[in-house]
């Protein structure tokens, strides 16, 4: 028996490159297909589905590939009761090692009825048929009974015992059209068990849409009921509303295993960035309040919230975040979080103040969480700077900007800035833009490198004259800083953006006392 196939053990089955890449909109190219199937890779699938090779010729070329190159998981490839189908989905898997061949038919009576035109013994007869010609080829056969949440559960019952006579090695019942309800769906799989014969000799999955959010909960009551394959996709993308989410599913098994005493094989660290992977290859971005890998899984404003989790995660978390690669919770400061998180923050960023300081910061934060929705570390420093240094100004100011772009030449930029003394330093320089040209200007005068994380610029106004806001984000030492730009010229803006940043990233470090960077003497330009 192989390691993996104990009671206990749930195979998992991606079919984000097949399920997933059918939704409208999300098809990958070629290099993408192959990034993700890496990632699913060392995330330790079991099973993934790359595509269905008649389709078209990309997916065949894309299956093969994958097949050639990507190791662990066992490879398969989709095709219809057809023999073509089957034909080239085992060429395109032949260069992997193990793969398996998924041939589905549907079964209900509106497929029967509109879009197969078969009679029930017809379609047992083309199934059986279809799978028999599979198994001869290949080891590893999988048959899909489409739609089977809506088929009779007598005919479904003969359906699958059909299909594992003729060689079926696993039987998967989809939900198709995501019609289920969580008794209900495991109820199917209960009756397969106990009236299937043979059903012990085959693996039993499930394949869940999610039209009515049902996907994991049918997923996890099939489960429950017996099943021990589950089909999913990254971030639950697919047809319509989408699949049944890999890591939900995945974490819901492994956070109630007190509840399911079931496991799969998953590096649940990895889920996070596989995540990002496909939600960058599909262009279909994760909802921040998404259950396991959204931006907000484990942020807490509330001051109720924060204060919980200060004293104990388990108060409002289930999961740890670093147990599915988020680094660390993440307490927000906003206009709901409490005098605990500002404490807390302070300290972890090298601030050490009486507790009247902190009142008065507090006081500060929530008149500022009432313009600004999210309160950046950044946005702390300047605020104590404005609280505890009286009279402090900016330590540089723009005095004036020149900048060039145009055919034929390099962008560059010319920058003077004002320190607080009065002094003018220059600086010249090119760049792959006039802004990039503005920004290595200002971190040669300021000796303030900061790696820039974002940039965007917005019109605020209507109209030619229209103001631009330029916002930038960057990252100096582990802290963001945020700044923000307005003119009707977005590169003065952009210089105005980076210089605040600039500002206090400097004034952050006089605040907790770590030396400046010194400021040059001379300054001379150069083209
Ligand atoms: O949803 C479905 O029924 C399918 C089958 C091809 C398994 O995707
Ligand atoms: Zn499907």
């Amino acid at each position: 028996m192989d390691a993996n196939e104990t009671a206990d053990r749930v195979l998992v089955f991606d079919t984000t490159l097949r399920d997933g890449e059918q939704a409208p909109g999300a098809s990958m190219n070629f290099g993408q297909k192959l990034q993700v199937a890496r990632a699913l890779a060392s995330l330790g699938v079991d099973v993934m589905e790359v595509g269905f090779p008649v389709a078209s010729p990309g997916d065949f070329q894309a299956v093969e590939t994958i097949a050639r190159q990507v190791e662990g998981p066992v490879i398969c490839a989709l095709a219809r009761a057809h023999r073509p189908d089957i034909d080239a989905a085992l060429k395109a898997l032949a260069p992997a090692p193990r793969h398996r061949v998924h041939v589905f038919l549907a079964t209900s009576p509106i497929h029967r009825e509109h879009k197969l035109r078969m009679t029930p013994a017809e379609v047992v007869r083309v199934a059986t048929g279809a799978i028999e010609y599979a198994r001869e080829r290949c080891q590893d056969v999988e048959f899909s009974a489409e739609d089977a949440a809506r088929t009779e559960l007598d005919f479904l019952t003969e359906v699958v015992e059909r299909a594992i006579e003729a060689g079926a090695t696993t039987i998967n019942i989809p939900d198709t059209v995501g019609y289920a309800m969580p008794a209900q769906f495991g109820g199917i799989i209960r009756h397969l068990r106990e009236h299937v014969r043979g059903i012990d000799g085959v693996v039993l999955s499930v394949h869940c849409h999610d039209d009515l959010g049902m996907a994991v909960a049918n997923s996890l009551s099939a489960l429950e009921a017996g099943a021990r394959q589950v089909e999913c996709t990254i971030n639950g993308i697919g047809e319509r509303a989408g699949n049944c989410s890999l890591e939900e599913v995945v974490m819901a098994l492994r956070t109630r295993h007190d509840l399911f005493g079931l496991r799969t094989g998953v590096r649940t660290q990895q889920l996070c960035s596989v995540s990002r992977v496909v939600a960058g290859a599909t262009g279909f971005h994760v909802a921040r309040n998404k259950a396991v890998v959204g931006q907000n899984a484990f942020a807490h404003e509330s001051g109720i919230h924060q204060h919980g989790m200060i004293s104990h995660a388990q108060t409002y978390e289930v999961m740890r975040p670093e147990d599915v690669g988020f680094k660390s919770t993440n307490l927000v400061l906003g206009k709901h979080s409490g005098r605990h998180a500002l404490t807390a923050r302070l300290r972890d960023l090298g601030y050490q103040l009486e507790p009247e300081q902190v009142d008065k910061v507090f006081e500060e934060l929530k008149r500022l969480a009432d313009k600004k929705k999210e309160i950046y570390d950044g946005d702390l420093d300047a605020l104590l700077v404005h609280l505890f240094q009286n009279g402090t100004s900016r330590r540089w100011q723009l005095a004036s900007l020149n900048a060039v772009s145009g055919t034929g030449t390099p962008p560059s930029a010319a920058v003077s800035l004002l320190t607080r003394d009065g002094r003018k330093l220059d600086e010249a320089a090119t760049g792959d833009g006039p802004v990039d040209a503005v920004f290595k200007c200002i971190e040669r005068i300021t000796g303030v490198k900061a790696r820039l994380r974002d940039y965007t610029v917005e019109n605020v106004t209507a109209g030619e004259d229209a103001q631009g806001e330029v916002v930038v984000v960057v990252e100096h030492e582990g802290r963001t800083y945020r700044g923000r730009g307005l003119s009707t010229d977005i590169v003065l803006a952009s210089a105005e953006a980076y210089l605040e940043v600039v500002n206090r990233i400097a004034a952050g470090r006089l605040q907790r006392k770590t030396p400046p960077e010194p400021e040059p003497e001379v300054v001379c330009g150069a083209v």
